[in-house]
């Protein structure tokens, strides 16, 4: 927190929204479906490339201030297994984009000490991309500090898909395929994101309420956040408002609060309620 608040001006609407969060609970890892561009560009009269070219921004804000709150893992939705169906100019922009980032901002990452991994069908990407993102994942390996995945042609049901056949293939190695289980560990241990914490939070920009098919899995007990802003238009403070939000809320995996709110005077407590028997 203390390296995040040394960057912002004192007293300004950032420093104190950033200031009354709570340091000790911060989410672990925070997921990102960044939408909206194209949206916020039509508004505009803009071409929708200008929209993706204008979330470049928020991305480089959301990693630093991510990799200055101690975050451990912050995964971004850059481009689906869906986003094929786009027109071909469209995709180009945005793989265009892509290499530009990289180039651009590996020194960026470097700065922060942020690892950068990519998750998702890699193999089906061009030489091109597949070149500039190993040499960023190389050259940033050695960064302890956040872990950035970048979500490239990604799919979250196949990347469930991507680790039944991932465990199916040790298995068979193995010669223990007659015998093969598979349990939420095993096959948790083989997504994309193994051995990292599963998102504690998920901010969709642009108002939209659906997850798209992004970390199915690893989402499970993650609190959902949806703002209206349009991605271009996500900065510094929404982000630390996504986080005050999270902040608020009452997290029980199933379970039930911690510390439950004694029972009014006039509210039957449990053992004074029949119950039946059967
Ligand atoms: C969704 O908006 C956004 C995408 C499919 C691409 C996200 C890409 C960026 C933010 C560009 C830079 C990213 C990196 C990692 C360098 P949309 O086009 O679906 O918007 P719409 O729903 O308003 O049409």
């Amino acid at each position: 927190m203390q390296a995040l608040l040394q960057t912002l001006k004192p007293g300004s609407p950032e420093w104190v929204l950033a200031r009354s969060l709570d340091p000790a609970r911060l989410p672990s890892h925070i997921g990102v479906i960044m939408d909206g561009n194209g949206r916020w560009a039509n508004s505009r009269s803009l071409p929708r490339a200008a929209g993706h070219k204008a979330g470049v921004e928020p991305v480089r804000m959301t990693v630093e201030t991510c990799a200055r709150l101690n975050v451990h893992s912050l995964t971004l939705y850059a481009f689906s297994v869906e986003n094929w169906k786009r027109p071909r100019t469209e995709v180009e922009t945005l793989w265009r984009l892509l290499r530009y980032y990289l180039r651009k901002e590996v020194a960026h990452l470097m700065q922060n000490n942020i690892r950068l991994r990519a998750i998702g069908r890699l193999d089906e990407l061009s030489s091109e991309i597949r070149k500039e993102l190993d040499a960023a994942i190389a050259t940033t390996a050695g960064n302890s500090g956040l872990i950035l995945n970048l979500a490239i042609n990604y799919g979250g049901r196949t990347e469930i898909v991507d680790a039944v056949n991932r465990i199916i293939d040790e298995a068979r190695r193995a010669g223990r395929l007659d015998d093969l289980k598979v349990d939420e560990d095993s096959l948790g241990n083989h997504l994309y994101t193994a051995g990292q914490p599963e998102p504690d939070l998920l901010i969709r920009t642009s108002g939209e309420m659906r997850i798209s098919n992004f970390l199915l899995w690893q989402i499970a007990y993650a609190e959902l956040y949806v703002t209206e802003t349009y991605w271009p238009d996500f900065n510094r403070i929404a982000l630390l408002e996504a986080l005050k939000a999270y902040q608020k809320r009452d997290r029980r995996f199933g379970g039930i609060r911690q510390a439950p709110v004694p029972p009014a005077a006039d509210e039957p407590v449990l053992e004074a309620v029949s119950l039946p028997t059967r």
